[in-house]
C-alpha cells in the first residue's frame, strides 16, 4: 500500500534547495520540522509553528539531540499570522493538519484558522515553490477542512499555480493530501 508520508516527500524534493526557507506550518512533534532542516542546510532557514507550547518543547528537544544545523525558528503562535514571522519568500511549507499524536486530541487545527493560514501560505510561496497540505478526514473537523480547501484550491487560477491532490478512492477516511505548485 501507498506511504503517504513518504510519497509527501517524494512530491517536495524537487522544490527544496540548499540555503532556501522552509515552514512547517503544523510543528506538531516535529518530524517535518526536522526533515525540513535537513534539507535546506546551515544556510537554509526553517520556520515553524504550533500553537501548544507541549509541541514546542518536544520539538525543541528533538531538534537539540537530531538536526545537524542551527538553522531553525520554533514559533509558539497559530500559522494564520505567519507572515509576521517569515519576510522572505518561501521555497516549500507542510501543514499537516489535525491534531498532535500522543497529545491533547481536543485540539486540532480548526477551519476558521486553517483557511487563513493556507491563503497566507500561497502568498508567501516562492516562484516554483510547493505547498504540501494533508489532510485527516477520519474526524469531523477534519472532514470539513478538507471540503473547504477543495473549494478553496479548485478555485485557484491555473496561470499561478497548479494542484494536485493524492487520495486512496477506496478508503475516504484515508488521510490524503494537496501539493500545491507555483508556477514561474
Ligand atoms: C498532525 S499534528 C502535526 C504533526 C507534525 N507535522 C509532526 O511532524 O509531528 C498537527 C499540529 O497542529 C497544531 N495546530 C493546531 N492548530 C494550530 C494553529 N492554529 N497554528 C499552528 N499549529 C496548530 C496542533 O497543536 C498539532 O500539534
Amino acid at each position: 500500500m501507498l506511504n503517504l508520508r513518504q510519497t509527501e516527500k517524494e512530491f517536495l524534493l524537487p522544490h527544496l534547495m540548499l540555503g532556501g526557507v522552509a515552514v512547517d506550518f503544523t510543528m506538531g512533534n516535529g518530524n517535518d520540522t526536522l526533515w525540513l532542516s535537513e534539507q535546506v542546510g546551515q544556510t537554509g532557514r526553517v520556520y515553524a509553528f504550533d500553537i501548544q507550547p507541549e509541541a514546542v518543547a518536544r520539538t525543541a528537544e528533538r531538534m537539540k539531540a537530531e538536526a545537524p544545523f542551527e538553522n531553525y525558528t520554533l514559533i509558539c503562535d497559530s500559522h494564520h499570522r505567519a507572515a509576521d514571522y517569515v519576510k522572505a519568500p518561501i521555497c516549500v511549507g507542510i501543514f499537516n493538519l489535525g491534531f498532535l499524536p500522543g497529545g491533547d486530541k481536543g485540539i486540532t487545527t480548526l477551519r476558521e484558522t486553517t483557511l487563513p493560514a493556507v491563503q497566507t501560505a500561497l502568498t508567501l510561496l516562492a516562484p516554483k515553490g510547493a505547498l504540501l497540505v494533508a489532510v485527516y478526514p477520519g474526524h469531523e473537523e477534519g472532514r470539513l477542512e478538507g471540503e473547504l480547501l477543495q473549494e478553496l484550491f479548485s478555485s485557484l487560477p491555473q496561470k499561478q499555480y497548479s494542484v494536485a491532490c493524492l487520495r486512496i478512492v477506496n478508503a475516504p477516511d484515508c488521510p490524503f493530501f494537496y501539493l500545491i505548485e507555483k508556477n514561474k
